[in-house]
Parts: C-alpha cells; structure tokens; sequence
C-alpha cells in the first residue's frame, strides 16, 4: 500500500541551520506506532526506524537478518504516527551494497510505500556509487560511519572503532565523501570522542553521534536502551532515563497474582 507524502515540521534544511545555529539535534529510534506517539509528543527531532528492530523487536544477535519488507512496515507504522520530527528509514542489509540500482529500488519502495523522509546507509566509499544513484532520485540521505552494525562479520567485535590511524584516515575520508555527495547528516557510533568532535567541526552538515562524544551536532539512542527495558546491554555510552524493564516486570507479576488470587477484575471492572 502507499501512502500519501507528508510535511513534517523537521526538514533536512531545518538540521542544518540547527547545526549553524549550535543547536543540539536529538534523535530516538521507534518502530512501533504507540512508542512513535509518545517520543513526537516529546519534541524530538529526528525519529530513526533504525535495523536495531532486528535486535530489540525480534530478539535477532545482529542486525543482518532484517529484510526489506520488515523495515517497510515498521517505517509505515511510526510515520502514522509522526507529525513532527523528521523520519529516517535504515536500509537494511543486503538491499543497497554492491549494486547501485538494487539500493535505488530499495529506497524508493521505503519512501513509497512507508511516507518516510529519508533513509540511512551504512559505509562510505564503497558504497559511493549507491549513494549517489539514491540522492540523484532526490531521496535524502544520512550516512551511517564508525561502528556499523551491519559489518559485524567482518570486523568480529562490536568495540570502539577508529582507535587506529589508518582507520581514523579512512573515517575521516569517508565523511568527506558522504558529505561531498550530498548526505544531509552523518551518524557516527562508537568512536573517540576526539575525532567525533573533529568530523563535527570539519564538516558542515549535522553529525549525530552515538558513542562519540560531545562535541558532535546532535546525540542519538536506541530507545529500547535508555528506557532500561533491557537490563543486560550496558555500553558506556548508554544513559539510562527509566528502568522499563523493573517497572514492568512488577506491573507484569501484579497482574498474574491478581488473576491467581481472583482479585482481578472487581466489581468496579465488569459489566
Ligand atoms: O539501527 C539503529 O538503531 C542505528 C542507531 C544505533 C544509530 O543505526
């Protein structure tokens, strides 16, 4: 099904005077409609449909089995809800690396049939070619550096990245590159924040980190993680504002005892 193109309140122009403006851009992930609500109603600026669905939705180890049709109906059910933030779509893996017109067709079906305003790709030069095949349809781009999730196999470690200076180069090349293309953001994950703040400073579009510091234009979490509703995944980046999964979990027992007992539903609770 498609779905009517949409004027959210947060355009890719609005980050990037955000950026000349120093004002800090704040990003969540959702992938459901109710926890799309409440982060909109929260004045958050950009909402991410991001492929960490595949670990804290369907209880995946990697991001790598998600599909394009389940991103697809995640973005669907967070656009309904989003009036004011700016949506952005991961493209998931295996739909845009190594053949340029695959990763266009990926990424209009997500703008298609999703309502959502952009999408995000992991890597830099070598996925250049898809990049621009995307941004020449007119589809924005935030590009995704550092940590990538969708890499896993190939660097064996979800640790900091870039502590090398080769890898510092390469990361400092392939921002440049994104940016040059005609990316209007850049995320970075996991890396010092020294060379976040440098990316930040030598590049004029937003750069939002998560695990790179403060010297970045903006800072974006797994909502999943800083609502605690995952008491085992504790990266030092991660600041916990609840503690969901205590909250509940004793929600959770109360209800089961109080059907146990018969003290659920009341009097006050039946027709
Ligand atoms: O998929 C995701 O949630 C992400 C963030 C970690 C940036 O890409």
């Amino acid at each position: 099904m498609s779905v009517q193109g949409s004027s959210r309140v947060i355009t890719t122009h609005r980050l990037f005077e955000m950026k000349q403006q120093g004002e800090k851009i704040a990003m969540l992930t959702a992938y459901d409609y109710t926890m799309a609500c409440i982060i909109d109603a929260a004045g958050i600026d950009i909402v991410l449909v991001g492929d960490s669905a595949s670990n804290v939705m369907a209880g995946h180890e990697t991001t790598l089995p998600m599909t394009l049709d389940q991103m697809i109906y995640h973005a669907q059910s967070v656009a309904r809800a989003a009036q004011n933030p700016l949506i952005v779509v991961d493209l998931p893996f295996g739909s845009y690396q190594g053949n340029s017109k695959e990763a266009l067709h990926s990424a209009i079906r997500i703008m298609k049939e999703s309502s959502a305003d952009a999408v995000k790709l992991e890597g830099g030069k070598e996925i250049i070619e898809s990049v621009n095949r995307i941004l020449s349809a007119g589809i924005p781009i935030m590009g995704h550096l550092g940590l990538m999730p969708q890499s896993i196999h190939k660097y064996g470690t979800y640790s900091v990245r870039a502590k090398e200076e080769a890898e510092v180069e390469k990361l400092l090349e392939d921002a440049h590159m994104l940016e040059k293309a005609g990316c209007f953001a850049l995320v970075l994950e996991k890396i010092p924040a020294q060379l976040g703040t440098r990316v930040a400073k030598e590049l004029k579009i937003p750069v939002i980190g998560i695990g790179a510091g403060n010297g970045v234009d903006g800072q974006v979490l797994v909502s999943h993680d800083m609502l605690g509703l995952n008491n085992t995944f504790s990266p030092r980046f991660l600041r916990r504002y609840a503690n969901l999964y205590d909250e509940m979990l004793k929600a959770f027992n109360n209800y089961v005892a109080d059907v146990k007992s018969g003290n659920f539903p009341s009097e006050n609770e039946q027709y």
